[in-house]
């Protein structure tokens, strides 16, 4: 199964990233394609330069959706909503095809250092997304990061490793995975 993942940041230390490879280690017989949002850096979208053309990584973005069976991804949380990176992605592709995601069955996830884990910006996607294609299968948010995931071993807390073991497992068996 080809599984497309990405975190919602352009961080070089990004934390959501993090959450996906760890996330990813249990799709080691899958074709994992975890791309990088600094490969897809936009000018800021807006209709007068969408005039002039679409970025031919908008179109790039789309094309790593289309290739995949399935997405994971991970979204940082700015001022309670998307990352301007990520937003400018998303905006640039909405263009060319409002259904970015193109039914795609999706493991959506966040975390932030924050007691709210970037649940603000992970329940916005999980209300949205599936008007732009996205097949929201499960969602998982990881709360105070820096106390509760080990860059080594990932998820400390029991209770927590379970909930988002559980909801890879459910998420595997919803793919056929
Ligand atoms: C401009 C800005 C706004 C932020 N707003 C929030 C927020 O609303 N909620 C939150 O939990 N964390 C917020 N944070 C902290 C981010 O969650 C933190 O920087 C996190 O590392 C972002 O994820 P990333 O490392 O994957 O980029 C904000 C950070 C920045 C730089």
């Amino acid at each position: 199964m080809k599984i497309l993942a990405f975190a919602g940041s352009t961080s070089s230390t990004s934390i959501n990233r993090e959450l996906v490879k760890f996330v990813l280690k249990d799709f080691q017989g899958d074709e994992i394609n975890l791309i990088d949002l600094n490969d897809f850096d936009m000018p800021v979208f807006s209709v007068d330069r969408e005039k002039k053309g679409f970025p031919d990584e908008a179109h790039h973005f789309l094309k790593v959706i289309e290739e995949c069976d399935a997405i994971i991804c991970s979204l940082a949380e700015h001022n309670r909503s998307y990352s301007a990176a990520f937003k400018n992605v998303f905006d640039w592709a909405s263009r060319i095809n409002v259904k970015v995601f193109q039914n795609k069955p999706m493991l959506l996830m966040s975390t932030s250092p924050g007691g709210y884990g970037g649940g603000n910006v992970m329940n916005t996607a999980k209300t949205f997304f599936p008007q732009f294609g996205a097949d929201v299968k499960e969602t998982f948010s990881l709360p105070k990061f820096y106390e509760n995931f080990d860059m080594e071993t990932g998820v400390i807390d029991p209770g927590m490793l379970k909930d988002l073991k559980d909801k890879i497992f459910n998420f595997k068996n919803q793919i056929g995975n």
